[in-house]
């Protein structure tokens, strides 16, 4: 198998054990997960509320693995110091969170921070047109944002392809593809096989049997492809 691209898998800690999620974050990163990805809600943005800078300011000491913090917020240039000081490495938002976007993405950057931009399932790729320039990966949004354990939704599979030319377009091949909601063991492949980078998982580790033999099965099905 050839791979030209190191593809990595990112548990989201949301379908996890809020009452131990050190030992939650220590289980698949045994398993061997790539980064652990953190899904935050304010009640806003989405009918959810999930966790801040405190819990993952404490969970930051359990564990090396990178943190992604997926913001599901309103206005999050008015949190994200805040995110960065409690240690995360990567921060996506969402464009119609906030006003000046492009603002925002200079902000993370010159604080070192690899910045994405999440697109919902009824968010056109083209609305990335401008912003790809400067941004370092898009998330794909494959359920509506809000809650771990939603059914995957297949026709957003169509943006990646879409995507994959906008960077062709533009130049930035170099662009890193996530994708986030409902992956799963029956799932990762051919979505590996369309050239995603990043895969989170929620439910599908978390609430499996055994969250190890589930993070192997999944970074195995995701490098088991030609890309
Ligand atoms: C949904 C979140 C996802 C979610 C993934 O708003 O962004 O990261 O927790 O969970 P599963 O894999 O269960 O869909
Ligand atoms: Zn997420």
């Amino acid at each position: 198998m050839k791979q030209l691209r190191k593809k990595l898998l990112a548990p989201s800690i949301l379908a996890g054990d809020f009452s131990n999620l050190e030992k939650e974050i220590k289980a698949v990163e045994e398993a061997g997960a790539d980064i652990i990805h953190l899904d935050v809600m304010d009640g806003r943005y989405v009918p959810n509320i999930t966790i801040g800078p405190p819990v993952i300011e404490s969970i930051r000491k359990v564990t090396k693995l990178p943190f992604d913090a997926h913001l599901m917020i309103v206005e999050p240039e008015k949190y994200v110091d805040d995110f960065i000081k409690a240690g995360v490495n990567m921060i996506s938002f969402h464009m119609d969170a906030t006003i000046h976007s492009h603002r925002l993405v200079e902000h993370l950057k010159s604080n070192g921070i690899i910045t994405g931009i999440a697109v919902n399932p009824a968010t056109p790729i083209n609305t990335l047109e401008e912003i790809i320039h400067y941004i370092d990966y898009v998330l794909i949004m494959s359920v509506n944002p809000g809650f771990s354990g939603q059914k995957f939704i297949p026709q957003v599979l169509r943006k990646i392809p879409k995507l994959k030319k906008l960077m062709e377009e533009t130049g930035r091949t170099d662009i890193i593809i996530e994708i986030d909601g409902g992956i799963n063991k029956d799932n990762i492949r051919e979505i590996s096989e369309m050239g995603v980078d990043i895969f989170v998982a929620g439910s599908s580790i978390f609430g499996a049997p055994d969250k190890k033999e589930a993070v192997k099965l999944l970074k195995e099905r995701i490098n088991t492809v030609m890309v």
